[in-house]
């Protein structure tokens, strides 16, 4: 475990995709923290994950309209690949809600982390060739 760096790799070439995916970023790093203080509180990532979640659902749908502005071929497939990372994201995080223990909690940081980085890299750079000096 450990904070995640935002580095050249992740980045799609998108400018508002790029900033949603920081602000991700910032969330998964905040529970991070969270499950690394001394005294854990499950209401403090209950918060988090609250955020969290919320703005992935947001993030993803502005992507979606972008993938749509500019005609991404690959959108249908990349939709279901959204809505298969937020169910597995929100069973993780109702078990949580159900169990609220430090183990929950650092499930769901090392699946989302895992998770978030591997789509960006594997899947949403791919969309770079069709936004590249697109006005958006
Ligand atoms: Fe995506």
């Amino acid at each position: 475990m450990g904070a995640i760096m935002w580095r050249r790799q992740l980045s799609v070439g998108q400018p508002s995709i790029d900033e949603d995916h920081k602000h991700l970023i910032e969330y998964l790093n905040q529970l991070d923290t969270a499950l690394n203080a001394r005294v854990f509180q499950p209401q403090r990532v209950a918060v988090i994950l609250v955020k969290l979640l919320e703005y992935t659902r947001e993030h993803f749908a502005r992507e979606e309209k972008i993938m749509e502005a500019v005609k991404y071929p690959g959108l249908a497939e990349h939709r279901q690949q959204h809505a298969e990372g937020v169910r597995a994201i929100s069973d993780l995080s109702n078990a949580f809600a159900r169990t609220p223990n430090h183990e929950h909690a650092e499930r769901i940081y090392t699946f989302t982390a895992e998770w978030l980085v591997r789509h960006i890299i594997m899947q949403d750079t791919q969309i770079t060739p069709y936004v590249r000096g697109v006005w958006l």
